[in-house]
Parts: structure tokens; sequence; C-alpha cells
């Protein structure tokens, strides 16, 4: 089986509900190594769920304290595959910090059809579209996907998601780290 450098991370970055955490649990898997989800990191830490911390905190205090863990993780001496927010790499200077710490930075790109039709039932444990009404929130995917993909954009791999099954993903995500 293929392993990866001690010390190696995989990134993966993309919008919300493109399917982070489930390739990043299945990738870890397949290549035996830990799993850690940003977000989840974050809430181990605060104490509170994401939305408690965006509802009694804020989102300037999320984004300060993502920017902080994100370093801590980065920092860790192990293999992870490491799943970020989906606004993780458009703050502060969170993307070069994921770029300089890895060549491992996957962006997982999903259609805004489809994140639309995915993040429509859960949006309420969401913040940031949980207040959107239903009939605007295609629109206003639309162009926080299209403000957000300048960053995306800036990962060394994009992967193209739609129409793939979890496991196609994770093996095409093997085959363009295998070929560093
Ligand atoms: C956010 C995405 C969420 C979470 C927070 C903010 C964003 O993570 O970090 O609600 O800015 O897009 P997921 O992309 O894992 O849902």
């Amino acid at each position: 089986m293929y392993k990866i450098k001690i010390g190696m991370k995989i990134v993966l970055l993309g919008y919300m509900g493109s399917g982070k955490s489930t390739i990043g649990y299945l990738l870890a898997n397949t290549l035996a190594c830990e799993f850690l989800d940003l977000d989840t990191y974050m809430e181990r830490a605060e104490g509170i769920s994401i939305p408690e911390v965006f509802e009694q905190r804020g989102e300037i205090y999320f984004r300060k304290k993502e920017e902080e863990y994100l370093k801590e993780v980065l920092a860790l001496e192990k293999d992870l595959v490491f799943s970020t927010g989906g606004g993780t790499p458009v703050y502060g200077r969170n993307m070069e910090t994921m770029l300089r710490a890895t060549p491992n930075v996957v962006y997982l790109k999903v259609s805004l059809d489809k994140l639309v039709q995915r993040l429509a039932p859960e949006k309420e444990g969401r913040p940031l579209i949980a207040r959107i009404p239903d009939q605007e929130l295609h629109e206003f995917i639309g162009k926080h996907l299209f403000e957000r993909s300048f960053f995306y954009q800036k990962a060394r791999y994009v992967v193209a998601c739609d129409g793939k099954t979890p496991e196609e993903i994770v093996s095409e995500i093997q085959s363009l780290i295998q070929s560093l």
C-alpha cells in the first residue's frame, strides 16, 4: 500500500458541501493515516459547536481561531489527511500557509447546482447560509462560490467531483499525490 511520508499532510479544500470530510475520512482510511477536520478540531478546543461559536463569539472570533488552529494542525509532526472549512482558504494568509506547509493541497470542485442541491436540506446547521431564504439560496451560493473560487483555484490540484463516487475521487487524489 502507498504510504505518505512522515509528517506529510494532504489538505482538502472546497466549498461547504463539497465532501471534504467524507472524502478526507475515506482517503485517510485508504492511506492508513489519521484524519482531522478543522471544524471538529475547533469544536473540541473551544468546547462548543461551530454554530455556537458564530452565535456566541461572532465570525471575526471564528476566523481568528480558524487561522490559529490551522497553523497548529499543520505543525503537527504526523501524517494527516486534513479537511479545512469552506472559508479557510479565503481569510488572512491561510492559503499561503497551507501551500507552504505541503505540496498536497487539493481543491474538491463541485458544481453550483450540485452544491445547492446538497446544502438546501441541511442549511440550518450552517451559520453562513442558515438565514438565506430557500428561493435565494442558489443566487447566494453562486456569488459566494464565485468570490471564493479565486482562492480555491490556487490549490496545487483541482479534482472535479461531479458524477464521481467518493471512492473514485479518493483514487484520483491518490494518483495525483503519488505522481509527485
Ligand atoms: C464555513 C464553512 C464551514 C465552517 C463554518 C464556515 C465557510 O465548514 O467552517 O461554518 O466559511 O464556508 P464546512 O465547509 O466544513 O462546512
